[in-house]
């Protein structure tokens, strides 16, 4: 970029960095994101400083960086702290907003994007694997556990990104609680919830949902996992990133959970 018109952006943007979609190619490569990887992103756009192009660079920059032999992830969630059998969630696979950042939601409006269906927890998935890892979201009994893409993007060798955000949005964690049959995770009933599929045919199923109100201190897990040789660290404009390897984390924490279920709670 010439000179004068980084100045101008610098101007522009209140002298935040400008970050441009191959310096995010080049940031995700330094960190290992290799051609032919699987990548679930957790993400806030405004911790880069100002990226040229938006929120469609960065999701072009994570498909390039994957190639054409992988896929992109992000979280759709929808759940809110009310739901639960008195106000049960409605959901439309197709138009249901998250509340994930204007990432996931640029990504769910991207043309061959795939979104599972799931009343509170969906996932997007754009590339090779986006069908297989969120086919069957909706017959999962519970939001995060076996079947679900978040388990298996881990069994399949997966990694987790977080672009400017910490481990306290990894939802991945709550596959693990799920994992190790933690007392606080899910509500003890079942909610019968309204959700229209892609073909615009709605159903009602029930299902156990996430159980809002214990506030978990996922960070502490950062340390660990970078000692394990599962976490590395980066920096792409101004936003700290992170990339953690899917499947040791969740293994780990499984079994962490298993011997203390309270090991992640703030107390
Ligand atoms: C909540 C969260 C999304 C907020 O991050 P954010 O950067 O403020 O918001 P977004 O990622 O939605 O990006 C939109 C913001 O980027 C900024 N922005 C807009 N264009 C931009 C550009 N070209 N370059 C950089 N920033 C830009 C704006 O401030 C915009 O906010 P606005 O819509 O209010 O104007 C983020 O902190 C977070 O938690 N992300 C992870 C969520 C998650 O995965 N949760 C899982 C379960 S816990």
């Amino acid at each position: 970029m010439p000179a004068n018109q980084a100045e101008t952006l610098g101007r522009e943007t209140g002298n935040r960095p400008v970050v441009t979609r191959s310096e995010i190619v080049k940031g995700l490569r330094e960190l290992g994101i290799e051609k032919g990887d699987q990548v679930l992103v957790h993400s806030s756009l405004s911790s880069f400083g100002y990226v040229e192009g938006g929120a469609a660079s960065v999701i072009e920059a994570l498909l390039e960086a994957v190639g054409t032999g992988g896929t992109v992830l992000a979280p759709t969630l929808t759940g809110k702290p009310s739901d639960g059998p008195d106000c049960p969630p409605c959901f439309d696979v197709r138009s249901s907003p998250a509340w994930t950042g204007r990432i996931p939601e640029t990504m769910r409006n991207w043309p061959g994007a795939v979104r599972s269906v799931h009343p509170t927890h969906s996932v997007v998935a754009l590339g090779a694997q986006a069908r297989s890892l969120t086919a069957g979201h909706e017959e999962c009994w519970t939001p995060c556990g076996e079947g679900s893409p978040w388990v298996k993007l881990a069994r399949l060798g997966g990694k987790l990104v977080f672009l400017g955000v910490t481990l306290d949005c990894n939802t991945t964690f709550h596959a693990a609680e799920e994992l190790a049959e933690v007392p606080y995770h899910l509500q003890p009933r079942p909610t019968r919830c309204r959700i229209t599929d892609w073909h615009g045919h709605t159903f009602e199923r029930e299902y156990l949902l996430h159980q809002w109100g214990t506030p978990r201190r996922f960070t502490a897990m950062e340390h660990i996992l970078e000692q394990e040789g599962w976490l590395r660290r980066g920096q792409i404009g101004a936003a700290r990133v992170l990339v953690v390897e899917d499947g040791p984390m969740l293994d780990y924490t499984v079994r962490l959970l298993r011997r203390d279920p309270w090991a992640l709670v703030a107390r």
